[in-house]
């Protein structure tokens, strides 16, 4: 995605954080900051395999992109003591590359598969029986002649991470012992993730200036990450390498991120529903079109965090500004905004 290049607050993983992420995953749970009900949660349910001795259930987490759902999944292993075996739905392309890594599991494993909503049908059918029996159902021959052998694997933790659970399948929703929902984190949790970072990376900043970073990070810990290296960089230029308010402030609007955490994207997004479809309520499909956005990207990567703090909002007919937005922007409401379903009739 041409984003990938230019956009500091886009939550979508890019190279550069690759390299920079592995030092700064959480190791265990308690390194994991924020979440606090799934880590609750999580460290009950994997201490009670532990007790019988058994894999702990399969696991499905879904949220938007950074929130740190790979690294829960490494961080289960290493609770687990399995190894981690990482894929993603779209590298599954046939039966065959699954029973590939399945038979290369050993009991007590941790599989994970990334963007597991977008694994091939056949694929996703091969894996119901694996979950729920460890038996992978092998058919070998073609026509009246086939025939299915079971195929044992060894007993393993299945780990799915999706941004879209609303794309997954029911019957492999179904098959999942342990579905979490990870939320945007709140303030105090993204100043202790870029105090923490600051530890690790060695980066000489102040609380001021802390929370500076964390409040445009519109809640999303790999978007913290990121603007804390961008802040870093104008510091070491520009004012001896402290991070201060004022280096914060002033880097973060060199790079165009406001103090809602929103950039240039966002507000174009905020400013086209707003002049172009007089407020909404706008399809998704008919405003990708409108700012040159795959309508996926605006789901999964821009409305959530608007949705979220309050700037737009998804009715039934499509997406509006709300009162907050339209001040972010700089505009008033007008009375008629949002305003078109009363044509319709009443009380949608
Ligand atoms: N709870 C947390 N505490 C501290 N740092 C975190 C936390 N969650 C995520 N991070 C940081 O954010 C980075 C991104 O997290 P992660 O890669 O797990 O996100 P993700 O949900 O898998 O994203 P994607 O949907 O793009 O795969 C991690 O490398 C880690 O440094
Ligand atoms: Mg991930």
């Amino acid at each position: 995605m041409a984003m990938e290049e230019t956009d500091i607050l886009s939550a979508v993983k890019t190279n550069e954080d690759e390299g920079a992420e592995s030092n700064l995953r959480p190791k265990d749970l308690s390194e994991f900051i924020g979440q606090k009900k799934l880590k609750d949660n999580l460290s009950v349910f994997i201490e009670a395999a532990k007790k019988r001795r058994e894999p702990l259930d399969h696991c499905l987490f879904y949220a938007p992109p950074g929130l740190g759902k790979t690294t829960l999944a490494h961080i289960i292993a290493r609770e687990t003591g399995g190894n981690l075996r990482s894929t993603s739905g779209p590298v599954l392309e046939r039966v065959g590359d699954l029973a590939a890594i399945l038979t290369n599991l050993s009991e007590g494993d941790v599989f994970f598969i990334d963007e597991i909503h977008r694994m091939n049908h056949l694929v996703e059918e091969a894996l119901y029986p694996v979950m729920e029996d460890f038996e992978l159902d092998i058919i070998i021959g073609q026509g009246p002649s086939a025939k299915t052998i079971k195929l044992p694997v060894p007993r393993f933790t299945l780990i799915g991470a999706t941004t879209r659970a609303g794309l997954l399948s029911g019957p492999l929703r179904d098959r999942f012992g342990i579905i979490e929902h990870l939320n945007f984190y709140g303030f105090d949790e993204l100043k202790r993730i870029v105090l923490r970072s600051s530890r690790i990376l060695k980066i000489n900043i102040d609380d001021a200036g802390a929370s500076e970073v964390a409040k445009r990070s519109r809640g999303t810990p790999r978007i913290v990450n990121r603007l804390l290296r961008r802040v870093r960089d104008f510091a070491e230029v520009k004012s001896g390498g402290r991070i201060t308010e004022k280096v914060a402030k002033d880097s973060l609007e060199a790079l165009e991120v406001d103090d809602a955490g929103l950039d240039r994207m966002d507000r174009f997004i905020l400013t086209t529903i707003a002049e172009k479809f007089s407020g909404g309520p706008v399809g998704i499909d008919t405003l990708a079109v409108a700012i040159s956005e795959e309508a996926d990207t605006i789901t999964d990567v821009y409305e959530p965090y608007l949705i979220q703090s309050g700037f737009m909002a998804r009715t039934p007919r499509g997406r509006t500004v709300t009162e907050n937005g339209y001040q972010r922007i700089g505009m008033k409401k007008p009375k008629s905004a949002g305003k078109q379903d009363d044509l319709f009739g009443p009380g949608k």
